[in-house]
């Protein structure tokens, strides 16, 4: 029975490693030698990594994949893409080479606006607390100057400061609802130093200002940080084309746009599809994000609030067909950075980014964009048509043989039996013992 521990921060990592597998593996020195394995052999490199975090042991691999030939604004792109899940890679580069023919992917920013609160407590008067911050408005600003300087040089900084009072929420609440534009920084940093500098300010005015009771004096500040909410950060992709050029036979091509239009509908209508149908939709975009070195936790949060944001968690795309053309879309609200963070430290987001002709960070909300939108139209087509597991299995077949210890050769020809059969679990075992025993 492990017992705790003391001081685990301040142990070396090969103490940390040792003691975490003395303690909580079966195997140390087998568990160990799988750690090493992931190091990188370029110390300079491995001891980049070991920063990142706190407690490194090893790293943790996923498959940095690319889907070319996607056509956005008529520029093309090659995506890197981040994933462990097989046939994300695959569909994404099949519905960026079906669009491709079609015009490609049309896409605009519809906004840039970050959003940060300082959330306080207010016992007193609301009337002298809505004159007392119209007194200190401009203070809140020139306080902070020296953090917004830079950012403001650029074109950037704090665009608003209001005062919200939520006490019909939750009592004696207000907040500082402020808004920003971070550039191409996703902009966490400076957004969080302008907030607690504004609390500091806030609360050291108060105690200064004459209407103020002493209790009123008290501003009781809770916290100040960032919302990951971001519905004024907004980007929309959209793909079009004649309803008679969406199947390459065109008897069946009005049939297969509505059934498009049919199962949007559903995810609009129905929470327990629209949750499946975003997770395809996120599946491109978080692959995105992580490949740019993004924070797709803050994406994930925020994206779910907006497929809720009417009060039901609903379908983040839309498709329609109008005058015989079929039109196809989504609205997303992405806070993303293509400066600071991780974007210049991890070679290889460097190198995504490079690979995207570096974008600003409204080229990157665009392109990410695409990527969700192209992810959703892959699985609904499938989804619609063969079914999804046709696709999925074919691309999954690697993993399974892989699990069973295929060799190369035996890889190729039962890649080649499931050309033309349907590959399911148990069929891919089932022949893989059967080509084992010469069958
Ligand atoms: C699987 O990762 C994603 C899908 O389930 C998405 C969908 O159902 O639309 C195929």
């Amino acid at each position: 029975m492990p017992t705790p521990i003391e001081g685990f921060s301040k142990l070396s990592k090969e103490e940390k490693i040792d003691w975490l597998l003395a303690n909580y593996t079966h195997n140390p020195e087998a568990a160990k030698n799988t750690l090493i394995k992931y190091w990188n052999t370029d110390q300079k490199l491995q001891k980049l990594h070991d920063e990142f975090i706190e407690n490194t042991i090893s790293n943790y691999y996923l498959p940095l994949g690319v889907a070319p030939n996607f056509l956005i604004n008529g520029k093309l792109y090659a995506i890197p893409m981040a994933i462990e899940e097989s046939s994300v890679v695959a569909a994404a580069s099949k519905a960026a080479k079906f669009w491709l023919s079609r015009g490609g992917f049309k896409t605009t920013i519809l906004g840039s606006e970050k959003i940060g609160q300082v959330h306080f407590m207010f016992y007193g008067d609301a009337k002298k607390l809505k004159s007392f911050f119209n007194t200190v408005e401009h203070k809140l600003h020139s306080d902070a100057a020296a953090i917004t300087k830079n950012m403001e040089k650029r074109g950037g900084g704090i665009r608003n400061i209001e005062l919200r009072d939520k006490t019909e929420a939750l009592d004696n609440y207000y907040q500082l609802h402020c808004t920003f534009e971070t550039l191409d920084a996703m902009g966490a940093n400076f957004i969080n130093s302008c907030l607690e500098q504004f609390a500091k300010t806030l609360k050291n005015e108060a105690q200064q200002f004459d209407s103020f009771d002493k209790t009123e004096k008290d501003i009781e500040v809770v916290m100040s940080i960032l919302s990951n909410y971001v519905p004024n950060c907004l980007v929309r992709a959209e793909v079009s084309c004649a309803v008679d050029t969406l199947t390459d036979d065109k008897s069946n091509a009005t049939e297969f746009a509505k059934k498009m239009v049919q199962a949007i509908a559903i995810a609009k209508a129905e929470p327990y599809r629209a949750v499946t149908h975003n997770k395809g939709i996120m599946n491109g975009i978080d692959s995105v994000i992580l490949a740019t070195g993004n924070d797709f936790r803050a994406v994930e949060a925020g994206v779910h609030a907006y497929a809720s944001k009417d009060g039901k968690y609903t379908s983040l795309t839309e498709a329609s067909i109008e005058n015989g053309i079929f039109k196809f879309w989504i609205e997303i609200p992405l806070a993303l950075g293509t400066v600071g963070g991780l974007t210049s430290l991890h070679p290889l987001v460097e190198l995504a980014l490079d690979i995207l002709q570096k974008p600003s960070a409204q080229e990157l909300m665009q392109i990410v964009a695409v990527a969700g939108l192209a992810q959703n139209f892959a699985a609904v087509r499938s989804l619609v048509t063969t079914g999804i597991q046709e696709g999925h299995m074919k691309m999954h077949l690697l993993n399974i043989l892989n699990q069973l210890g295929a060799t190369e050769q035996e890889k190729v020809a039962l890649t080649n039996h499931f050309k033309k059969n349907t590959a399911t679990h148990n069929a891919v075992v089932e022949a893989f013992e059967n080509l084992r025993k010469g069958a």
